[in-house]
Parts: C-alpha cells; structure tokens; sequence
C-alpha cells in the first residue's frame, strides 16, 4: 500500500501533484467564473465581511499564513492568523462581521474545534478547510471547503499542506470575484498559474535524488537554520518543523529580514542554513534576501538555496543549490516546501527515525 515506497510520508509527498490537481478540479464554473461548490456563505455575506482571522495549528497554521499574503493582496480584506490554542484564551474582537476560516487537515483537532465554537458564539460565520469529509470542525462549521489530498497516513502532514494552499488561494480568488476588487480576466490568470503548479510539483520531484545526497550529509548536524521572506518565511517556519518531528534536530525558521535582530548571533562555522529565495520578479525582496544570506555566509554558515531556475545571482551565495520552476511569489510555497519535505523525510531515515510515526506525536491531537 505504501506503492513501492519504504515510508508513507515519501508516498504522499510524491502524491502531491495529483492532491494539487484533484484540489483544483471542478472550481471553473460557466463563463469562466470560480465556484466553490460547498461554499454556504451568500454573496451579500461575503461583501459584507470586515476581517477574516483565520485559526489553526502546526503545519495548518503554515498554511493559514501564506494565506493572509494572498487574501490580503487580492481582496484587500484585513486578515489575522492565531495559533487555534491561543484564540479564544485573549477575548478576541470577533462578530457578525468577521469570517473565521479554521484550517485543519483531519478536521478533529481540539484546539481548532474549540476555537470556532468560541467565534461561533461570538457570531462570526465560520469556514473549515478541511482533507476530512464529515468529521467534526467541517460538521460544526457554517461553509467548507474540502480539500482532495486523499488520506494522509504520514504524522508529518505533506500533501495537506499542499492541498490547504490551494484552498486558501481559491478562498481568497473568490473573495475577490464577490467583492470585486481583482476582475475576471486576472482571476483567470490566477487560476491559469495554479493549473500549472503540478506539474512545477513533478519538476521539483524530479530532484529528489540530489536532495537526498544532501540530506544524508548532515546526519551530524547539530542544528539547523531556515529562513524566508514575504510567502517564503511561512515556508522557512514549516520547513523547520518537519525536521523537528521527524529528525528531532533542533530547527528553527526565521524571517531574513529578523536575522540582525537577534538570530544571526546564532551562527557559527559549518552551520547549515536552508534559504527560500523569492522570485527575481520581486527585485527587491530578492535583493534584500541575497544580502541575508551574504551575511550568515560570512560568518561561516553553510548555505543551501532554494531559488528559481535562471536565478544566477544566487550562484555566488550558494553552497548548494536547489533549483525551483519560475512561479509567482505567492504561489512559490507550492513548490519550495517540496525539497524541504524530501530533505526531512530523508534525513530522518537516515537516523534510523520511524518516519511515520514520529515519537511523542499523533496524527490528530484530539486533546487541548
Ligand atoms: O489536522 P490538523 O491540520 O488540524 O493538524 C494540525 C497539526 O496538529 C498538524 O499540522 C501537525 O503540526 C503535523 N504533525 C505537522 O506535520
């Protein structure tokens, strides 16, 4: 069942341009108009939003802020994202006006689901982004929207995270359809993009190779690194947690831009740091990147790049280069997180790690 592969993690992370594609199908209506089937929220609702918070954990949480650059850029709606355990605890500004979104793969999580019945009884309409039909946080929820990633085995959540993005990038072009603040024709485009990125996934699979040499090269680490900015420091964040729950190795992500504020005191010779470099079409995000990596580079660090394809500026920077397909930078974490699945799951192996099954970790955390 696990199709020739030794781990059902290394499986479902090489399911992921199907879970991409299956979470994309169907969502062209007439006209070339988005439609989300399942969505029970009135245009009139939608117009009507002030802010939308979206709550969630680990890995969902990840995906929940990648969100909030693509929701706020498209719908120019404000968006927060909370950590689910920390929401209600806070006395949140919540009411009819507000949109929760609760991201959750298997839909059961206890501290999202106690999340959403507080914004619920506050009034706020609630949306679940949800892999799991019919289970409790989709069940108690006003819209959902289903992701198609298929079961996922693994602890480590791969292809959720993949499918919750497209989710959160179709939440936010439909949103922007109803609202009106991105016409047809971009929207189209849009979508033109995220119909491209399996495809850009089966690129990046196909160093998989390259990224497992890699990997099996830093059995000794001790420590690692990972830093992104603007949608690739959500990437950097989750990244690191893959390695924490399957190689229990101490990583940490950082925004770049953070470094001088404290994190770069962190780095000393031979320590390795894992960069998502933004698209070059953001010169100066990009700019600003390169300068970040120059900097923990000269002080001894070991810098692996992930940076797309005809990017030659990087060269100079990079001790090991990954090569990522031309994307924009909101759609970038489909593809970057990719190598940093493939190099966790790998370096976990190679420790002798139950990837599956992580130590000390469930699957769906059903206790607050
Ligand atoms: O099922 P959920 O998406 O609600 O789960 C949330 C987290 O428990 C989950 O993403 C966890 O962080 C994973 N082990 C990450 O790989």
């Amino acid at each position: 069942e696990k199709d020739g592969h030794d781990w059902f993690m290394r499986k479902e992370i090489f399911e992921q341009p199907r879970a991409v594609a299956d979470s994309l199908i169907g969502r062209r209506g007439v006209g070339g108009l988005l439609q989300l089937d399942e969505m029970r929220l009135a245009d009139e609702e939608i117009r009507d939003l002030d802010k939308i918070i979206i709550i969630a954990c680990g890995t969902s949480f990840y995906a929940g802020m990648v969100a909030k650059y693509a929701i706020e850029h498209w719908t120019r709606t404000p968006v927060e994202v909370e950590l689910a355990s920390e929401f209600r605890y806070r006395d949140p500004i919540v009411d009819h006006t507000t949109l929760v979104v609760a991201i959750s793969q298997s839909g059961e999580t206890a501290d999202t689901l106690q999340a959403i019945r507080h914004a619920k009884s506050q009034r706020a309409k609630v949306l679940a982004i949800c892999n799991t039909n019919g289970s409790s946080i989709p069940r108690e929820s006003d819209a959902v929207i289903y992701t198609h990633a298929g079961p996922e085995i693994g602890v480590a959540s791969t292809k959720g995270f993949l499918t919750q993005l497209v989710a959160c990038y179709l939440l936010a072009l439909y949103v922007a359809q109803v609202k009106g603040t991105r016409y047809g024709d971009e929207i189209n485009e849009i979508m033109g993009q995220l119909e491209a990125m399996p495809g850009h996934v089966e690129t990046v699979l196909e160093q998989a190779e390259s990224v497992y040499e890699l990997a099996r090269a830093h059995v000794d680490a001790r420590s690692v690194l990972f830093l992104g900015r603007h949608a690739g420091y959500p990437v950097a964040l989750e990244g690191a947690l893959k390695l924490k729950e399957l190689a229990y190795l101490h990583a940490e992500g950082f925004a770049a831009g953070e470094l001088k504020h404290g994190p770069i005191a962190l780095v000393e010779d031979g320590l390795p740091v894992l960069c998502v470099v933004p698209p070059r079409g953001r010169d100066q995000l990009h700019g600003k990147m390169l300068s970040g990596i120059q900097e923990v580079r000269a002080r001894g660090a070991r810098t692996i790049c992930l940076a797309e394809e005809g990017d030659e500026k990087i060269v100079p920077y990079a001790d090991h280069l990954i090569r990522l397909p031309e994307v924009p930078v909101l759609l970038q974490p489909l593809v970057a997180i990719v190598p940093l699945q493939l190099f966790a799951c790998e370096l976990a192996s190679a420790l002798g790690h139950d990837v599956d099954q992580p130590r000390n970790l469930a699957k769906s955390v059903t206790v607050e």
